[in-house]
């Protein structure tokens, strides 16, 4: 096993996407760190990833939502050896409604998906300073691009993750870096996200569901390429392509009023019993 290899950090690791990035990059040479709260599935798997591909592969047990947990995780980066890749990965849905529900999930998804990306993007930073060279990959989704009267603050953390990443793109560019960013986003995706979130697949067609490994493909072919955006899958490139074009107004009234809201609206309205 050597140290000399290439080492990765991946956020969420103990499934979904984030297992599915450490399986590619393990097969690719590098050295992983795997972060995630599932002590012992991050264990098993770090173990079998190392004898399999014989890596180093450490897991760190962290919930990021936590202070004490994200600053053990900081250390770690900012004093790594030949690190070279950044994934945050780790994230969640949830169904509470902001307007009335409760505060906790959504405080919780900021720090995660938010607080988390920035503080860990900062220590990978520093540490690639020295070599100028490294990437960062922040999976964020295809939700960034649609606002979501169901998921405020899913959209709201997932459109800030595009937009700092793009600043940082920016940033590294003007000052020279060789430091590569990337924002992944992927549409519905066969994980347990949404077994966590509690709503099962049954709700979209399949046609719209990709693998875990289709996405990293897409993301790893992306970083080579030095592409800033990545939307896997052609269903979901035309979706945003479409999704942008479209004027607010439109998008707004097809998210809350559209078709099938109106007949909800007008079969409400006529029932006498509806209030
Ligand atoms: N699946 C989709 O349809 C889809 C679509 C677009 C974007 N995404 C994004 O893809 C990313 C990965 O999700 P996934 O689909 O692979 O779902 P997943 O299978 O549920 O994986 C989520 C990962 O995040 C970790 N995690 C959750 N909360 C954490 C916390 N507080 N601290 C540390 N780790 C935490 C989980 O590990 P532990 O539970 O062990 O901590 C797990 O490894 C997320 O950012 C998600 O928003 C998913």
């Amino acid at each position: 096993m050597s140290e000399s290899k290439p080492l990765a950090l991946i956020t969420g690791a103990s499934s979904g996407i984030g297992a599915a990035f450490a399986r590619a990059l393990a097969a690719r040479g590098y050295n992983l760190a795997l972060v995630a709260r599932r002590e012992e599935r991050l264990h098993h798997f770090a173990d079998l990833l190392g004898r399999q591909f014989a890596i180093h592969c450490t897991a760190l047990r962290a919930d990021l939502t936590r202070q004490e947990d994200l600053r053990g995780v900081e250390e770690f980066l900012a004093a790594a050896g030949n690190l070279q890749l950044l994934v945050n990965n780790a994230g969640f849905g949830t169904l509470d409604p902001f307007n009335g529900g409760p505060v906790e999930s959504h405080d919780a998804m900021h720090r995660l998906h938010v607080l988390a990306t920035l503080r860990l993007t900062h220590a990978a930073l520093r540490n690639f300073s020295t070599r100028n060279e490294g990437a960062i990959i922040n999976v964020s989704s295809v939700a960034a691009f649609i606002p979501n009267p169901r998921g405020t603050s899913y959209y709201a953390t997932k459109a800030w993750m595009n937009c700092f990443t793009e600043g940082l793109y920016l940033e590294l560019k003007n000052a020279g870096s060789k430091v590569r960013v990337q924002a992944l986003c992927p549409g519905f995706t066969m994980t347990e996200f949404h077994d966590v979130l509690g709503t099962g697949r049954g709700f979209i067609s399949s046609k719209w569901w990709m693998t875990a490994e289709d996405v990293v493909g897409a993301s790893l072919r992306g970083l080579e390429r030095g592409k800033l955006f990545v939307v896997p899958g052609l269903r979901y490139k035309l979706l945003v392509a479409f999704a942008r074009l479209m004027p607010r107004r439109a998008l707004h009234f097809a998210l809350s009023k559209g078709p099938a809201g109106l007949r909800r609206e007008r079969t409400r309205l006529h029932k006498p019993d509806s209030v």
